[in-house]
């Protein structure tokens, strides 16, 4: 069937609208929001008797299999393996018995990611896909498929399947740690009530579109551009790296802050844009002394934060872009959106094809 981009001027630029609305389809499929539970369909394997579990994935599904470390780490006290697949499936990772396999793929048909699941499934794990094709070969060769109810994603740059494979992550890792009982039953419905409120932060983030299309227009006189975060938002500052890049061809790199000074703050001048992606969370002010040394270098600063985060910054910007304040889980969710609007909107300035950039498909179906 043909989709086609109604008033939008690209696909990518639909796809980024369409978020709060597949979010909380996605959300809704794993979720009891009246219970304030997780879902608990069948699984091939028992959450509380695994004592770690395997991801793999590319590009921008990675990234997202990538904050997912953080929850299932800290939530459900879970260990997570995690790696691109196309070394994943040179590794010889050993397999033990108590563990289980995630993909993490739109299209379900990368080559590298199913090389990867072969070698799980030769190592005799179970399997869980998380995809937004539910008829691909991943899905087809996995023992339980997570479905993104993202819809078909045509932009050659991942947005709203990303969110979608976030919003399906979270909601496994609440499971994972309500079965491990590692959160209360309390605490399971306070993170579910935050949960739902996902798409409603992301329609308000989608409200920052002008400000984000200005920001845009400068960064778009730059050659290089830097992108910081700790935590959970360290992901986030890679894929950031990685959109801009794609799209707008501008040379960009994601770095944890913390590493900030063993490399890239040798490059920082006036020339080099550091986009700072930080909520008001528990490595905030960490974060902050990474701007200060930024800043003391003459690093121009664009800040995305939120309400307390820019007024507890105390440091001089070139632009602060301000979320509301929001609970910590939906965070990586939500901030995906300005950080997606501004690599769209730079490379809408900069001319290039946003929805087919060169050398890039949609699907890598070869090594
Ligand atoms: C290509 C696409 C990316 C995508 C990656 C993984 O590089 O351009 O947007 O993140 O493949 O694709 P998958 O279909 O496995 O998520």
């Amino acid at each position: 069937f043909m989709v086609d981009k109604g008033n939008h001027r690209h696909f990518m630029e639909k796809e980024i609208h369409e978020q709060p609305e597949v979010i909380s389809h996605t959300l809704s499929h794993y979720l009891d929001f009246a219970e304030g539970k997780a879902k608990r369909e069948s699984l091939p394997f028992d959450f509380a008797k695994l004592d770690r579990i395997a991801i793999s994935a590319c590009g921008t599904a990675y990234l997202a299999g990538l904050v997912s470390k953080y929850w299932f780490e800290r939530y459900a006290r879970l260990p997570v393996d995690i790696d691109v697949a196309s070394e994943f499936r040179y590794r010889e990772m050993p397999m033990p018995k108590a563990s289980a396999a995630f993909f993490v793929s739109q299209s379900g048909e990368t080559a590298d990611t199913l090389a990867s699941l072969r070698y799980c499934r030769a190592e005799g794990i179970p399997i869980g896909a998380i995809v937004n094709v539910q008829e691909s070969t991943i899905a087809r060769e996995s023992d339980c498929v997570f479905p993104t109810l993202a819809g078909p994603e045509i932009g050659v740059a991942s947005t709203k399947a990303f969110t979608c494979q976030l919003s399906v992550l979270a909601a496994l890792a609440v499971r994972a740690a309500s079965e491990r009982g590692t959160i209360s039953a309390q605490e399971e419905k306070q993170l579910v009530r935050e949960l739902s409120e996902t798409p409603r932060y992301a329609t308000q983030a989608l409200k920052l579109e002008e400000q984000i299309d200005r920001v845009g227009r400068k960064l778009s006189q730059y050659k290089h551009v830097l992108y910081l975060g700790r935590g959970t938002n360290y992901p986030m500052a890679v894929e950031g790296a990685l959109k801009l890049k794609e799209i707008s061809y501008i040379h960009a790199e994601g770095y944890a802050a913390g590493e900030l000074k063993h490399g890239p703050i040798a490059l920082i001048d006036r020339d080099m844009p550091v986009i700072v992606i930080a909520p008001h969370d528990r490595v905030f002010d960490k974060t902050v002394s990474n701007m200060q040394e930024v800043a003391a270098r003459g690093g121009k600063i664009i800040l995305i934060t939120d309400k307390e985060g820019s007024r507890r910054a105390g440091i001089e910007t070139f632009e602060t872009i301000v979320l509301p304040d929001m609970p910590e889980i939906i965070a990586p969710i939500v901030y995906a959106l300005p950080v997606q609007m501004l690599a769209y909107h730079t490379a809408v300035f900069m001319g290039t094809d946003v929805d087919q950039p060169r050398n890039l498909a949609k699907s890598v179906t070869v090594e």
